[in-house]
């Protein structure tokens, strides 16, 4: 995705989707692959405003993890930044999208900045956990992206800090498009689940990004001498997973 930082009106229809769903207007979200693959979602925007009592059990789960100085990223309608900063938490939450943190700081959100995962640089200690929600351990993009801004995550964070990402195994499926997709992916030298997708919203059409979903498997693999190592997977019943990733000692 593009450096966000001008991101304009039109462009964010991430931020458009939630700027409809706070006005309290219907609101669904397309996902389209490159393949042509589309995904509608009626629900779309207003899982990103559900309250604690609501979410998936590993989302809740993970919320257990959560300590010190927290960096939500791709924060949303900030969710998880408002339920933690109600429990005490010192939170920032950054998104790519200023619609979604204008959203965020009309919700009460006291410390919420537009930055996009690319452009993200703090000095080093910075925060205790990093979390990545709402599969946002998608917004990595890619192997050697995952690897390059998993060093940058280890200099900003504490000793024993901790990234919280959730995301899906991707090859918990039997789709005849998906099981394909992931052949073609791998034949191009790409990871199976590096999915190039972009969000319709009306008449707003976002750009083309990477976004990754990966095994457990996969997920050890990328992580390897990059200082981090997985501390354990929360799981679902089916393929949603959260993983919780702590430094190597
Ligand atoms: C699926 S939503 C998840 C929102 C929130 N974490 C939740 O679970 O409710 C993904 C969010 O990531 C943001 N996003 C997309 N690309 C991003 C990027 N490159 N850097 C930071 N945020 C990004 C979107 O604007 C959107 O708010």
């Amino acid at each position: 995705m593009r450096r966000n930082k001008t991101l304009k009106p039109e462009e964010d229809v991430f931020g458009q989707e939630i700027w409809a769903c706070y006005k309290g207007e219907e609101a669904s979200e397309i996902v389209e692959r490159d393949d042509g693959y589309f995904d509608a979602s009626p629900k779309g925007p207003k899982i990103y405003f559900s309250e604690y009592e609501d979410w998936h059990l590993v989302e809740r789960k993970a919320m257990e993890f959560v300590k010190g100085r927290v960096l939500d990223i791709g924060c949303g309608a900030g969710r998880h930044s408002l339920y933690l900063q109600g429990k005490g938490f010192d939170v920032l939450g950054i998104d790519s999208s200023p619609l979604a943190i204008k959203v965020c700081k009309l919700r009460g959100l006291k410390k919420a900045k537009v930055m996009s995962i690319e452009d993200v640089s703090f000095k080093p200690n910075s925060f205790d956990t990093i979390i990545m929600m709402g599969n946002n351990f998608g917004l990595f993009g890619g192997f050697k992206k995952t690897r390059r801004l998993l060093k940058k995550f280890h200099k900003m964070t504490s000793r024993n800090g901790l990234i919280i990402a959730s995301t899906r195994d991707t090859y918990k499926t039997d789709n005849p498009d998906h099981l394909e997709y992931h052949r073609i992916n791998k034949e191009k030298g790409r990871m199976g689940g590096q999915l190039k997708m972009r969000i319709r919203f009306r008449k707003y059409v976002g750009r083309w990004f990477d976004y990754l979903i990966v095994s457990k498997k996969e997920m050890e693999e990328i992580l390897k001498g990059t200082g981090w190592k997985i501390r354990e997977f929360i799981d679902s019943e089916g393929s949603l997973y959260i993983a919780i990733i702590e430094k190597v000692a």
